[in-house]
């Protein structure tokens, strides 16, 4: 099962992303927490990255490109996997069809921006798994500390009111485009294509997707 999910910062993409992993047993591929991740290394490349994130825009088509294609190598990625970000751009989804990678399912997420700027504002994480809590939606058991490590969470540093609106501003731009890019994909039958209302509780949204991937297994 190989499926997309596309939607603003802040949709909740991520947390549906959680249960799909354990529940189909495929990854969770999240270029977020990849260039999170890669950010924490000193290198030239981290430094490039991180100037990108911290101005809350997205990074070079071609970064991304190399970081994905690294990751989808991996063994775990034979069953199939869930995107969480990526792509993100009408030229990252051409690079998908160039390597007749097929998608299955695109589900996109639905939410206000005033919603969005509420749940990002509450969110803590676990940066090294990507785990992810809102203070008030989804706290931990102990607070700011992760349920499972125990280690210290964090707020991303691109989670302030400035840096979130200019991501939506980016996501408008540049990856708006790319629904009608799957929209024609869907019509053309190439894949299945799913709208997701995102103001709702997680577990409602968990069982909307559920009903949806259920046709498959
Ligand atoms: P990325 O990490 O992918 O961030 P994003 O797309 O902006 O999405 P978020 O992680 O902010 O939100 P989400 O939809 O996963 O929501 P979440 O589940 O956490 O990317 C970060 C940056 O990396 C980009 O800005 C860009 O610079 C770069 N980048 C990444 N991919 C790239 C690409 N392909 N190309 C170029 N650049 C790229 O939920 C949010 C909060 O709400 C949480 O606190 C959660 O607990 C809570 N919550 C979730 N669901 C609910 C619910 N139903 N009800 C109440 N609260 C909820």
């Amino acid at each position: 099962m190989r499926i997309i999910f596309i939607g603003a910062p802040g949709t909740g993409k991520g947390t549906q992303a959680q249960w799909i992993t354990n529940q189909y047993n495929i990854p969770k591929i999240s270029t977020g927490d990849i260039l999170r991740n890669t950010v924490l290394d000193n290198t030239e490349l981290s430094k490039k990255i991180k100037k990108f994130i911290n101005y809350g825009k997205l990074v070079d088509d071609n970064i991304i490109i190399r970081l994905i294609k690294k990751r989808m190598e991996e063994k775990d990625c034979h069953q199939g996997f869930l995107l969480d970000g990526f792509p993100r751009t009408v030229v990252q989804a051409n690079e998908l069809k160039k390597n007749k990678i097929k998608i299955d399912y695109v589900i996109e997420f639905l939410l206000q921006d005033e919603l969005i700027l509420k749940r990002i504002q509450g969110r803590r994480i676990h940066t090294k798994s990507g785990r992810i809590y809102h203070i008030t939606y989804n706290p931990p058991k102990i607070e700011n500390y992760d349920d499972v490590t125990g280690e210290k969470l964090v707020t991303r540093e691109d989670d302030t009111q400035e840096k979130i609106k200019k991501r939506i501003q980016e996501y408008k731009i540049f990856t708006v485009p790319l629904i009608q890019y799957y929209k024609y994909e869907s019509i053309l039958g190439n894949v299945k294509y799913y709208k997701i209302d995102a103001n709702a509780t997680a577990l409602k949204i968990k069982n909307n997707i559920k009903n949806i991937l259920k046709n498959s297994y």
